[in-house]
């Protein structure tokens, strides 16, 4: 990719909030498909937005567990990658940091991220839709996995489509926007609202917006900084450039 730009490497000097943004495109590189890739083998006839949904796991519970089973295998062989270390090391080094993330897959914890907002959940864990309480792995071996406590089908944690984020964690991902001086966004295609409204709330802030990702998005037009080419080889190039 090309040259870095100085008037980005120091406006990352300089900030006292950063806040990173990330989505899938992130974990890529890390061989967890992208939610919007397409579906390899015996999944290779499903739309992910008709298994994702609280209608389709009413209609048919057995086929969307095994379709999270088939994902939480790829995502349990998965190791961050230089990408999410990156992030961990950018915590480290600045002021105040905030990691807000749409992935799933647990890798930025992985990585050594201390605070994680995940927007979209984890699917590790699981969710009795019954009591609401979140049961984490290990702690249903039945099969399907029943609540522990009241014997219900358990669900994935994750916020299926049409259904509302987590209130507290888009209230601390809002507010950090809102407040820093600098929002990187990452590895994400900017179609999934609310979490692709985050930095346009940075923006109205005045922040400055960089983006890292190998297309442009809707995002690109606003952003000062595209920086097209991959989170893996991109982050670690900036944040040593800053910190190194
Ligand atoms: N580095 C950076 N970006 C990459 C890389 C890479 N190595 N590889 C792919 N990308 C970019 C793609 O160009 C694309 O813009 O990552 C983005 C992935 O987009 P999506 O698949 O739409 O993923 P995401 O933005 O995370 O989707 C948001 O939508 O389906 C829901 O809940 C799901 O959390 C997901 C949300």
């Amino acid at each position: 990719m090309a040259d870095l730009p100085p008037e980005l490497i120091e406006a990352l000097r300089d900030a006292r909030r950063v806040v990173a943004l990330t989505g899938s495109g992130i974990s890529a590189e890390s061989g967890v498909p992208t939610f919007r890739d397409a579906q390899t083998g015996l999944w290779a006839n499903y739309d992910p937005q008709e298994l994702a949904t609280p209608e389709a796991f009413a209609r048919d519970p057995e086929l969307v567990r095994q379709w999270y089973a088939w994902r939480r295998e790829l995502v349990e062989r998965a190791r961050p990658n230089a990408g999410h270390a990156a992030l961990a090391e950018l915590e480290r080094s600045v002021p105040e940091f905030s990691l807000v993330t749409q992935n799933v897959d647990g890798l930025h914890q992985q990585a050594g991220s201390a605070d994680v907002v995940e927007l979209h959940g984890n699917i590790l864990r699981s969710r009795c839709p019954v009591e609401n309480v979140t049961v984490e792995p290990g702690e249903a071996e039945d099969l399907p996995p029943l609540c522990p406590n009241c014997g219900s089908p358990l669900r994935p944690d994750v916020v299926w489509f049409g259904e509302a984020l987590p209130a507290a964690g888009l209230e601390a991902a809002s507010g950090a926007a809102r407040s820093c001086d600098l929002f990187l966004s990452v590895g994400t295609s900017g179609l999934v609202y609310p979490a692709a409204s985050l930095p346009y709330e940075a923006l109205e802030n005045g922040a400055i917006v960089a983006e890292v990702n190998p297309e442009r998005t809707p995002l690109s037009p606003s952003a000062r900084f595209s920086l097209r080419g991959r989170a893996g080889e991109v982050l670690p190039r900036l944040v040593s450039a800053a910190f190194g």
